[in-house]
C-alpha cells in the first residue's frame, strides 16, 4: 500500500458506496488514488531531457473500480461537469474530441495494452472523483491517467511493482499520454507515481531517475490559482505544443553545430544530450556551443532551412508542423537560454533544499519566473502580476507553476508569515486585480506520497 494514509476514510467509503449504486455492484469495489502535483522548479525542461523538481500533493484524483467480463469500459464522474462515458476496450481505441476527459482514461488502458501485449481487451466499470482542481496546472490529467492505470493493471491481472516498476510504468504513461495530443514531457507521471510525503523529487529522464529532497522546515509552499483556466489538451494545446517542437528544431541546429566542431558520428535527440550524451559537455561549454549557433535573437525558417541542408517544407514536416512563423524569425537563442539555466537552477534548487537555505530557494524562483516569462513565452498579465504581488505579500520566491498560460503559481512563505501572505494576496490579486469575489483559490501545498491502492478496510 503506497498513498492512502492522508484519504479520510469516510470519503472513501462514500465512493464505494456511490459505485455499488451507479453500477449496482454487490461486492467491495477496489480504489485506486493518484495525486495531484505542483512543479517547484525546471519547467519545460522535461522534453527536452533536463530534470525537474516537483512534489506530489496530497489532494488526488481517486477511482473506485471493479473488472467486468466483456470489452465495455465505463466511466463515471461524482462531479456532474463530466459527462458519463462508456467505450469498447480493443487494439486501437479512438479517441474523443480533443479536450475530452475520457481520453485520459483511454490514453491508460491503450499504453498498458502494447506494453504488455494484451489481448483480451477486459473491460470494467470505474467512479472517478477528486478532490484536486482541474485546468490549474496541478496535473489533473496526469493524475486521471495513472489512476486509470492502477485500475487497469487489476483488471489484467498484473501487480504494480511485481509485472512493472513504478519507474517504468512513469515513463510507460508519459508516451501514453500523447494520445490526447499533448507532446508532454514525464514530470507528472513520474512524481505523481513517485511522490514521497514531505519531500520533494528531484526527476531526471531517459531513463527515469527519481531522488528524493527534503523540503525546508520553517517554510510552507502556497499555491495560488490564477483563476485563468488551461485545458493542456485543448485551447492550449499548440501553445504547448509549441515548446517541443521548437525545442526538435533547435536541437537539429545544435546537433549541426556539434557534428562540426567536436565530431561528425554526433547524434543528439534531445537538448539534453548535449550533457548527458557521448559529448558529456559541461555547462560552460553548453553555453559557448548555442551561442555559436544561435547568433541572432530570431531564426528565420529559410536560414534554418540553409543551414541544415534541406527545405523549409522538410522542416516543417520533421520538427515544427503548422507553426505560425514570427516575421523576426523563430525565438530559438532565448528558449535555449531558459532551458540552459532553468537546468542550472533546478540542481542549485535540490542543494540550497539540501542546505536548509531558503533565500536561495526563493531567489531561484524568482529567476526562473523572469526566464520562463521572458525565454520561454509561457507567462501571461495574471501570472506576472500574481508572482509580483506575492513577492510583495511576504513570499521569498514566487513563481508560474507547470505548462504555463494561466494555472497556478508557486510560492515559498515562511510559516509564521503564511496567514499574512494570504490575506495579502487576497487583497491585492484576488479583490483588487480580478475584482473575484467568491473564496479564494490558494492553498498551502503539502507533500504527499506517490499513487497507490487503498486497502479494502478503509472504511
Ligand atoms: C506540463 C507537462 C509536463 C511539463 C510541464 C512544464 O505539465 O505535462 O510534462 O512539460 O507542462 O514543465
Amino acid at each position: 500500500m503506497n498513498g492512502d494514509v492522508n484519504e479520510t476514510m469516510s470519503s472513501i467509503q462514500l465512493l464505494r458506496d456511490r459505485f455499488c449504486k451507479t453500477y449496482a455492484y454487490a461486492g467491495v469495489p477496489e480504489v485506486c488514488r493518484a495525486p495531484g502535483r505542483v512543479n517547484l522548479i525546471g519547467e519545460h525542461t522535461d522534453y527536452n531531457g533536463l530534470p525537474v523538481l516537483p512534489m506530489a500533493l496530497r489532494q488526488s484524483v481517486r477511482i473506485a473500480f471493479a473488472p467486468k467480463k466483456n470489452r465495455l469500459i465505463q466511466v463515471r464522474n461524482a462531479n456532474p461537469r463530466y459527462a458519463d462515458a462508456t467505450f469498447q476496450n480493443g487494439p486501437d481505441i479512438p479517441p474523443s474530441p480533443p479536450g475530452d476527459w475520457t481520453n485520459y482514461c483511454k490514453a491508460a488502458v491503450q499504453g498498458l495494452n502494447v506494453h504488455f501485449g494484451v489481448r483480451s481487451y477486459p473491460g470494467m466499470d470505474l467512479l472517478v472523483d477528486a478532490d484536486l482542481p482541474a485546468a490549474a496546472g496541478l496535473s489533473s490529467s496526469s493524475a486521471m491517467v495513472v489512476a486509470s492505470s492502477l485500475a487497469y493493471l487489476r483488471a489484467i491481472g498484473k501487480t504494480l511493482e511485481k509485472d512493472i516498476s513504478r519507474l517504468e510504468l512513469a515513463a510507460l504513461l508519459a508516451s501514453a499520454e500523447h494520445y490526447v495530443g499533448t507532446r508532454g514531457g514525464g514530470m507528472d507521471q513520474a512524481v505523481i507515481i513517485n511522490g514521497k510525503a514531505g519531500y520533494a523529487c528531484k526527476i531526471d529522464f531517459f531513463p527515469v531517475r527519481t531522488e528524493h529532497v527534503p523540503l525546508l522546515d520553517d517554510h510552507v509552499i502556497v499555491v495560488c490559482d490564477s483563476t485563468v483556466r488551461v485545458e493542456k489538451s485543448g485551447d492550449a494545446l499548440h501553445a504547448y505544443n509549441a515548446g517541443p517542437r521548437l525545442s526538435r528544431l533547435a536541437t537539429a541546429l545544435l546537433e549541426q553545430t556539434a557534428k562540426a566542431e567536436f565530431d561528425d558520428g554526433v547524434q543528439l535527440e534531445r537538448i539534453g544530450d548535449l550533457y548527458f550524451g557521448p559529448l558529456c559537455l559541461t555547462h560552460l561549454e553548453v553555453t559557448e556551443l548555442c551561442e555559436r549557433t544561435f547568433v541572432k535573437p530570431g531564426m528565420i525558417l529559410q536560414e534554418a532551412a540553409t543551414r541544415l541542408q534541406c527545405t523549409t517544407e522538410s522542416i516543417r514536416e520533421r520538427w515544427i508542423g503548422d507553426l505560425p512563423e514570427p516575421s523576426e524569425g523563430f525565438p530559438l537563442q532565448a528558449r535555449v537560454r531558459h532551458l540552459r539555466t532553468e537546468f542550472r537552477r533546478v540542481e542549485e534548487a535540490r542543494d540550497a533544499l539540501q542546505a536548509g537555505d531558503p533565500a536561495a530557494v526563493g531567489a531561484l524562483m524568482d529567476e526562473s519566473h523572469r526566464s520562463c516569462a521572458g525565454d520561454y513565452f509561457i507567462s501571461s498579465p495574471e501570472l506576472d502580476v500574481l508572482t509580483q504581488a506575492a513577492r510583495n505579500a511576504g513570499a521569498v520566491g514566487a513563481r508560474l507553476t507547470g505548462a504555463g498560460f494561466g494555472g497556478a503559481t508557486v510560492n515559498l512563505v515562511p510559516t509564521t508569515e503564511k496567514d499574512t501572505f494570504i490575506e495579502r494576496i487576497t487583497a491585492s490579486y484576488y479583490r483588487r486585480y480580478l475584482d473575484f469575489n467568491g473564496n479564494v483559490p490558494v492553498f498551502i501545498a503539502e507533500a504527499g506520497d506517490g499513487a497507490g491502492y487503498l486497502p479494502s478496510s478503509a472504511g
